[in-house]
């Protein structure tokens, strides 16, 4: 599962420091290319020397590699890595990740990470257990990172004490466990759809809505991370929407009309849809040709139905298929997702309250339901890459 993964290695100052060594010459055994990013406090525990004799590379820990130009970029390193553990993780660097203090190369290099974060901290039960400490953990968790906590980590430790460093064995198997998860999908193609539609109503104008694309994008980094090959439609979104990972085919389309011939045409060859772009039910019956003047008091634009792609696929759907889709809701929510889910031959339907706050269109989380045949589950407020996760996890299961 390591064999070929390429991960940065962030050592902070704490005593358990020494461990580091122990976790480098086990991802180092099983395949993985080890990169050391160490704070200056880091170094008074232990010495580059024998971090650079152990991964075969320099240590990285200053930004200016010498005083002649060269510098070390956090933002190569960013892209360069398939995860980036940061083990020990001191509290002033977990406070500092929380809160974006860029004031060293460890921290510069978090924050340009495009890779899954893992942070063991380290540290005494008191500091562990203080409210600052925990608020940003939990900030941290909220931001899609991995806390790999003693005893409550992902696999069951043998540590006792809280706030003590996860055992190096443990730490390298949660990456593992990580890896070994992502491959989940690998062989399987996912279509997803993304964003707004926009339905022209002249050459400058257009009927849209605020849908940003970013559930959309954090479903397709999600499958493509499992290992799926993924064909993401997507509507307009803003030029800040990018997707860079290989697996993922992106096709730019503008009008619902476009939509559904892209995903038509895609369907059948696909295992799975996810239907999460927000369709325009209606588009203008006649675009004009020029730009629509000024004229008299009033003005209107007749509209007329656009296709239903959901339902379309539903329609579709072959056995072994499985169709995915969203409900915006503002009233009557489960009912309304209930009867969505029959008419368009969805195996499950993710509900969106508008009542609730942070969840739907322009924010950077979502508090979702999940609703089949004959089950319902609520998940609590998550970023949208969280989200995407559970939503990712539950088409696994079917
Ligand atoms: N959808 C679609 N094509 C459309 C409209 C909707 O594929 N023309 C999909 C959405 O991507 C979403 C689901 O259908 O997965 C539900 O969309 P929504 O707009 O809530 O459903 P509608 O059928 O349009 O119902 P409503 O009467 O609430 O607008």
């Amino acid at each position: 599962m390591l064999q070929g993964k390429k991960i940065v290695l962030g050592i902070t100052g704490s005593i358990a420091a020494y461990k580091s060594c122990l976790i480098i010459r086990q991802l180092i055994k099983k395949g993985a290319e080890v990169q050391v990013v160490i704070t200056p406090a880091g170094k008074e525990f232990i010495t580059p020397i024998t971090l650079s004799a152990l991964t075969s590379k320099p240590v990285i820990s200053e930004f200016f590699a010498q005083r002649d130009g060269t510098w070390h970029s956090h933002v190569d390193l960013g892209l360069w890595a398939d995860a980036m553990l940061i083990a020990p993780a001191t509290a002033s660097t977990i406070g500092k990740m929380a809160h974006g203090v860029a004031d060293n190369m460890l921290i510069t290099t978090y924050l340009s990470m495009k890779a899954p974060v893992f942070i063991a901290p380290a540290m005494d039960l008191d500091m562990y257990a203080h409210p600052s400490t925990q608020q940003n953990l939990k900030t941290l968790q909220s931001y899609g990172n991995h806390v790999i906590e003693p005893g409550t980590g992902f696999l069951a430790s043998k540590l006792e004490g809280k706030g003590r460093m996860e055992e190096p064995e443990n730490i390298v198997a949660c990456l593992e466990q990580f890896f070994s998860q992502q491959e989940s999908l690998r062989g399987k193609k996912v279509l997803i759809t993304a964003g707004p539609t926009y339905e022209k109503i002249d050459p400058v104008r257009f009927i849209g809505n605020y849908s940003s694309g970013k559930m959309g994008f954090a479903l397709a980094n999600e499958c493509a991370n499992r290992g799926a090959q993924v064909e993401l439609v997507c509507g307009p979104v803003s030029s800040s929407m990018q997707t860079n990972h290989p697996s993922i085919h992106r096709i730019n389309v503008e009008s619902a009309q476009e939509m559904f011939e892209a995903c038509k045409e895609l369907f059948s060859s696909m295992d799975s849809a996810i239907l999460c772009a927000a369709v325009a039910d209606f588009a203008p019956e006649k675009v004009a040709e020029q730009k629509i003047k000024r004229t008299g008091d009033e003005m209107v634009i007749r509209l007329k139905p656009n296709p239903d792609i959901a339902a379309s696929l539903g329609q579709m759907k072959k056995q072994g298929q499985t169709l995915v889709g969203f409900a915006l809701e503002t009233n009557d929510e489960e009912s309304n997702a209930q009867a969505k889910l029959k008419k368009k031959n969805f195996d499950f339907i993710v509900l969106n309250s508008l009542k609730d706050e942070g969840a739907g269109f322009r924010t950077d989380t979502n508090k979702i339901t999940i609703i089949t045949a004959d089950n319902k589950k609520d998940y609590p407020l998550k970023s949208k890459e969280e989200v995407a996760k559970d939503i990712i996890d539950e088409l696994e299961r079917l």
